[in-house]
């Protein structure tokens, strides 16, 4: 029996979340031109992308929120926005070999659901020249319901919405009134019913715990009152308090939040809850009914980690499109200008605005590999890791050995050319991960808490 305590106290410091590996804070000023234009290289116009568009723009501010966003009460922002993301993606259609297949176009934020019908439709119509959609291609928006209204529907119908994600957090109305974001059950409900009539075939509901003046028994009546609305997938978050990162976050009183005990307690019961009420349990925050993709990717090790959390995509490159966002290829990560008035200004004077860049070296690879199936499954198979990573893979195998003999706690095991995190440590699997880090400095970089 692991004790939690125990972990509290040992591994206190702050882990990364690896949704990337290496993680963005190792991304270097000035490598991505050079990583893009590799990356259109590598493009062959049959293997299909995945695309991720990112709306870095918001109606009201939520104090909690991490995201790359900035709160306007115009839409004029947006729409001029609008006009260099299109223009952007024409930049992008001049330099690509080709046009090529997509297989998941995801729209992030912020709140794309704030788009209006004619931005929605015009994003959709310059994507179509770079990009062939077909059948089969998900798309994927994240929503948040208070931009709910028949503009937004018919927005959402013209980008060819499949999939949507719905950011809940807590329904308590202290915390809400604690984070900023009044948002009733009826109207979340609503929500769900009108994108259900729109043809969105698969729900995901995002609720946090770690919020101010959330107690355990208000963290369960938010879940319950979700899972009463049967979503397909639900994620629960650990809220991740950075305020020397967001200063917004200072709105929030550090008395209010709960100690990492309870933080703990909160996530495990919230997990045992929605395992109770039909869900299998996914890495270290995602749930899904069985019948799900997501859940059955998990149980046959073919679900992948990237910026978005955990997905089935398995696409081997995705394009970044807007301010801030990471794409990726096989030879590693290239993010656009962050701040939206340069990103503006790269793309008026006709140049893709990629800024920073990490080129993967043999050793980031194998890192890259065993820490992904790590986080996925929660077990990496030894046998296939020597064939993926060769010349490489003593390194690891002596390190699992050190980590193994340095865990008096009980977080990893080595058992049958296998090494996991057993069930018992799924919520402590970002801290076995950071052991496999070669470029953590918990002493120099600022993360969220491991729990
Ligand atoms: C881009 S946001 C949500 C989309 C939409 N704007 C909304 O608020 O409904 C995606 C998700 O990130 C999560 N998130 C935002 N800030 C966070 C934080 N500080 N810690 C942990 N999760 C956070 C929230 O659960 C949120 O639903
Ligand atoms: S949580 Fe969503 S709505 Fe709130 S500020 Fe962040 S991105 Fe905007």
């Amino acid at each position: 029996m692991i004790s939690t305590s125990q972990v509290l106290e040992r591994y206190q410091g702050a882990v990364p979340r690896y949704t990337s590996y290496p993680t963005a804070p190792q991304f270097k000023s000035g490598e991505g031109p050079d990583l893009l234009q590799e990356m259109f290289s590598c493009l062959d116009g049959r293997e299909p992308v995945s695309v991720y568009v990112h709306i870095p723009f918001c109606d009201r501010l939520c104090w909690f929120c991490g995201c790359n966003t900035k709160h306007t009460n115009r839409y004029q922002p947006i729409e001029n926005y609008m006009g260099y993301v299109v223009e952007e993606l024409a930049l992008l259609r001049k330099q690509m070999p080709g046009k090529q297949p997509i297989s998941h176009l995801h729209l992030g934020g912020g709140s794309p659901s704030l788009l209006t019908m004619p931005d929605m439709f015009a994003l959709r119509a310059a994507l179509e020249t770079v990009f062939d959609f077909d059948a089969n291609t998900e798309v994927s928006v994240e929503i948040d319901p208070s931009d709910s209204n028949q503009e937004m529907l018919d927005g959402l119908k013209a980008i060819g919405i499949t999939r949507a994600s719905i950011g809940v957090q807590d329904f308590h109305p202290d915390v809400q009134k604690a984070i900023n974001r009044p948002q009733t059950f009826a109207d979340t409900a609503r929500v769900v019913d009108q994108l259900r009539s729109i043809g969105v075939s698969s729900i995901n509901m995002d609720a946090l715990y770690g919020l101010p003046l959330q107690s355990e028994k208000r963290l369960l009546n938010t879940l319950k009152k979700c899972a009463s609305l049967q979503p397909d997938r639900m994620a629960l978050f650990g809220y991740a308090h950075v305020p020397w990162m967001k200063k917004h976050q200072q709105m929030i009183k550090q008395e209010d939040l709960a100690s990492p005990a309870e933080r703990f307690e909160h996530a495990s019961k919230g997990s045992e809850y929605l395992k109770s009420a039909g869900y299998d349990a996914i890495g270290i925050d995602h749930f899904a009914k069985p019948t799900d993709s997501m859940a059955i990717s998990a149980k046959n090790g073919t679900l992948h980690r990237n910026f978005q959390g955990y997905t089935t995509d398995n696409a081997k490159t995705m394009i970044g499109v807007g301010a801030s966002s990471i794409g990726y290829f096989e030879n590693g990560y290239i993010q656009n200008l962050v701040a939206t008035g340069q990103y503006q200004a790269s793309i008026k004077n006709g140049t893709l605005s990629a800024d920073k860049g990490y080129r993967l070296t043999e050793d980031d690879r194998m890192r890259a590999d065993f820490i992904e199936r790590l986080m996925c499954d929660l077990c990496v198979d030894l046998a296939e890791m020597q064939q993926r990573h060769k010349q490489l893979f003593p390194v690891l195998l002596a390190e699992i050995t050190a980590a193994c003999r340095n865990d008096p706690l009980g977080l990893c095991k080595f058992e049958n050319n296998m090494f996991m995190v057993p069930e018992e440590a799924r919520a402590f699997t970002r801290i076995v991960a950071s052991w496999f880090d070669a470029h953590f400095a918990p002493a120099k970089q600022k993360f969220s808490q491991a729990v």
